[in-house]
C-alpha cells in the first residue's frame, strides 16, 4: 500500500513523516516553496524529542496512481475540492482535516471516503520543516468510514499509523468525534483575530454555547468532553520545541503566513449553516466567520483585533438578529 498525502503541511507532513518512519511507502504532494524545499532537502521533522531529516519522495502535482494507493487529504477545508480534482475517483480518500464538511464534499466524487478526527498539534515554521508538538505521541487519530462504520481498510490504516509516533483508532462513529472536535475548533477564528488575550475565552465559550444549542436542535450527536478526556488521556500533550515558537493554531498560522484564506467558513460557518437550517440564531459564530475571512482577505496580522472591537461586533449582530 502507498499513502499519498495531498497537502503535506503541518498535519499532512507529520502523518506522512510518521508513516514513512514506520516503514510505509509514502509520497508527499506539496506546492510552492514548501515543495521546492522538500525536493531539495527532504522533510525535516522537529518534535519535542528529536529532529530528523527524512528522504521522503515529494511531487507538486498528480502522479500515475496504483490500485493500492490511499489518498490522505490534509489541506485546509477551503482547498479540498481543488486539491482532489486531479486524482482518480476510484481511490479511497481519508479526510485528515478539521470540520465536518469535507467528507460529504468528497463523497460526491469518491466512493470510498473516510473521516479522520485529528488531534495533532503541529505547524509549518519554514518551507520543508514540520514541527509536531505532541508528546509522547505526535497525534491521536480516530478514523472510520464515512458516514459511519469500520471496514478492513480503516483497520489497516489505523494499525499503520500506530507503528511510529502516532495512535490510530478505527471507530464506527468517526463523525461523532469530529463534531466534538468542531466544538473545540470554534475558538480557532477568535484566537486568530485576538491572539491569546484575556478576552479570548469569553468569546470562545459564547461560540461553543451557541453551537451546542444548534447541534441539539439539529439532533446531531457528538462525543462528550468526558469521552474525549478518557481517550486522549495525556497521550498528546502540547510541548514547546526549542527554537520553534507556537503562537497559535492552524487558523492563526493562515493569517501569520498571509495565505489570503482561512478555514472559518467550515468551522464557525458550519454552525451558522446548521443554525440557518434549524432556525437558531448564531450571531457569535457568524461574526467570527465574517471577521476571520475579512482578516484573511485583507492580509491582516493575527492577534491584531482588540477584544472590545470583536465583542462590540458580536453585540451589534446579536441586537440586530442573526440572519
Ligand atoms: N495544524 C494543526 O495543529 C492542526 C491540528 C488538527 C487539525 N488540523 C486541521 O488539519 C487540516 C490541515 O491543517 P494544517 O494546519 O496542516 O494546514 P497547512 O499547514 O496549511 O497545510 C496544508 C497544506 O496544503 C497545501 N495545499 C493546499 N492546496 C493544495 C493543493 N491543491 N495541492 C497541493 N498542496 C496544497 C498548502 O499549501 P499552501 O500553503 O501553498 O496553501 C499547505 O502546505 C485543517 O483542516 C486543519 O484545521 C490542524
Amino acid at each position: 500500500m502507498r499513502y499519498i498525502v495531498i497537502g503535506a503541511g503541518a498535519v499532512g507532513g507529520t502523518i506522512g513523516a510518521r508513516l514513512f518512519q514506520g516503514g510505509h511507502d509514502v509520497l508527499l504532494i506539496a506546492r510552492g516553496a514548501h515543495y521546492e524545499a522538500l525536493k531539495r532537502d527532504g522533510l525535516r521533522l522537529v518534535t519535542p524529542e528529536s529532529t530528523e531529516t527524512l528522504d521522503l519522495p515529494a511531487a507538486d502535482g498528480p502522479v500515475p496512481t496504483r490500485d493500492d494507493d490511499v489518498l490522505i487529504l490534509a489541506t485546509k477545508s477551503q482547498d479540498t475540492i481543488a486539491a482532489l480534482a486531479p486524482w482518480p475517483s476510484d481511490l479511497p480518500v481519508v479526510c485528515a482535516q478539521n470540520g465536518v464538511a469535507n467528507e460529504r464534499m468528497v463523497l460526491r466524487r469518491f466512493e470510498r471516503v473516510y473521516g479522520m478526527c485529528v488531534w495533532l498539534p503541529a505547524q509549518l515554521p519554514a518551507p520543508g520543516v514540520v514541527a509536531a508538538h505532541g508528546h509522547p505521541y505526535s497525534g491521536l487519530l480516530h478514523l472510520g468510514r464515512y458516514p459511519q462504520g469500520v471496514d478492513d481498510l480503516a483497520g489497516t490504516i489505523a494499525a499503520g499509523l500506530g507503528k511510529r509516533g502516532l495512535i490510530g483508532r478505527a471507530v464506527p462513529d468517526v463523525m461523532r468525534w469530529k463534531y466534538a472536535k468542531l466544538l473545540g475548533n470554534l475558538g480557532n477564528a477568535a484566537e486568530a483575530l485576538l491572539g491569546r488575550v484575556p478576552g479570548l475565552s469569553e468569546v470562545v465559550e459564547r461560540a461553543r454555547a451557541e453551537a451546542r444549542t444548534v447541534l441539539e436542535r439539529a439532533g446531531i450527536a457528538y462525543a462528550t468532553p468526558a469521552e474525549e478526556a478518557e481517550v486522549r488521556g495525556r497521550q498528546v500533550e502540547v510541548l514547546p520545541i526549542e527554537g520553534v515558537g507556537r503562537a497559535g493554531g492552524s487558523s492563526w498560522q493562515s493569517l501569520a503566513r498571509g495565505s489570503g484564506s482561512i478555514e472559518a467558513d467550515y468551522l464557525n460557518g458550519e454552525i451558522v449553516l446548521l443554525g440557518r437550517e434549524h432556525g437558531v440564531p448564531t450571531p457569535v459564530n457568524e461574526t467570527l466567520r465574517r471577521e476571520a475571512n475579512r482578516f484573511a482577505r485583507e492580509r491582516r496580522a493575527p492577534g491584531s483585533m482588540p477584544p472590545e472591537t470583536l465583542l462590540g461586533l458580536i453585540d451589534a449582530r446579536s441586537a440586530a438578529g442573526s440572519r
